[in-house]
């Protein structure tokens, strides 16, 4: 039975996770929220905040965890995508750990992590799914044939989902991270004030496009409320306008989500991300449960970022290491499989 120490230090967040086989014992995230005043994430005050938190964060896992340093087997690490700075701060430390310890060590895909965050004390989901992963990176809807067996249908051609809702929050004046704050403020608005206009890739129907809405939203606020070359916020229907993004964002998610899943004849679907947390995505897909989709969500704490996922996924490669590697079909993607001696 595998016990797991798990780091991620992608983003904003210093994240450390104690896992026995698939039980979370310990899930400790520390959110570096000074990022507000800057209207976004500072890469270099990031990496330092993951410093001065990393070995405080981790002992608090161990300690809520019950573990003793000397029974973990594995630790593992996010290894990327993400912020090379704050990667970095993570996986030394957590490699460090492994070798003053003499333990195993893993290096995680931070996009597969989120995609085995809807297993972490969820229900079972079956065979082939499609996943949407969407983030504050990324937007990629993926056909899961079976663990560690993907393709990739379609991504973000600019923008991702997460980073259009905390563009626009940022042009609405309503501060860091924009996605959950434009949740909270479209609850009782009206998502039909104004229509911005979904993007449509035609090389790829699966492709995502959110650049074009976050800058229609702009010029939307030019055209009707810049008063003196800046905005007059007192006459913004903010609320409103937060509402009509979202719709728009939401439905693109959602169209094509279910249009794979459609195509692909596959029932089970699965939506994890930062931006899986937004109450209008999760209305809008179980709208089509009615037509025999089962959908998961991971829990709200499992969607942003966090190391319980990061060691569910190590987990999982523990599990069925011995098949991947004898597994023919896994082409693609390049999640490569790091180990130890691979850094
Ligand atoms: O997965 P995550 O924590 O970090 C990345 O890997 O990027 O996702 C963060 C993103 C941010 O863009 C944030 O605004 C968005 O997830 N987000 C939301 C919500 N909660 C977080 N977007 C829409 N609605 C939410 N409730
Ligand atoms: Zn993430």
């Amino acid at each position: 039975m595998p016990i797991i120490l798990a780091i991620e230090t992608s983003c904003d967040e210093t994240s450390a996770a104690v896992l026995k086989d698939n039980l979370v014992l310990s899930n400790i995230i520390s959110s570096q929220l000074f990022h507000t005043e800057y209207g976004g994430i500072v890469p270099e005050l990031a990496s330092r905040a993951h410093i001065s938190a990393i070995d405080k964060i981790t002992n608090s896992a161990l300690e809520k965890s019950g573990i003793d340093k000397k029974d973990i087997n594995t630790i593992a690490a996010t290894k990327g995508p993400g912020l090379i700075g704050s990667l970095l701060v993570g996986l030394n430390y957590a490699k460090s750990f492994a070798i003053a310890l003499g333990k195993d060590f893993i290096g995680i895909n931070h996009i597969e992590s989120h995609l085995y965050s809807c297993y972490i004390e969820n229900k079972k989901i079956d065979f082939p799914f499609i996943a949407l992963i969407v983030s504050g990176g990324h937007t990629i809807l993926f056909l899961v044939n079976d663990f560690f067996d993907y393709k990739i249908l379609g991504q973000t051609q600019d923008d991702a989902a997460g980073e259009a809702f905390d563009k626009v929050a940022k042009m609405l004046g309503l501060g860091y991270p924009g996605g959950p704050i434009i949740d909270k403020l479209s609850e009782n608005a009206n998502e039909n004030f104004h229509k911005f206009p979904r993007s449509n890739i035609k090389e790829n129907k699966y492709d995502f496009s959110f650049s074009g809405i976050k800058t229609s939203v702009l010029y939307y606020l030019r055209k009707n409320f810049y008063n003196n070359g800046s905005v007059n916020n007192n006459n913004v229907p903010v609320n409103d306008i937060c509402a009509s993004f979202q719709k728009a964002v939401v439905q693109t998610l959602a169209e094509k989500t279910i249009e794979a899943a459609s195509n692909f004849g596959v029932k089970n679907i699965a939506v994890s991300g930062g931006v899986s947390a937004n109450s209008a995505l999760r209305k809008e897909l179980n709208k089509h449960s009615a037509e025999g989709y089962n959908i998961s969500f991971p829990k709200p704490v499992y969607s942003t970022d966090n190391a319980a996922m990061v060691g569910y996924t190590a987990y999982l490669y523990s599990k069925y290491s011995s098949e991947i590697n004898s597994n023919k079909n896994i082409k693609e993607p390049a999640f490569a499989r790091f180990n130890y001696s691979d850094f």
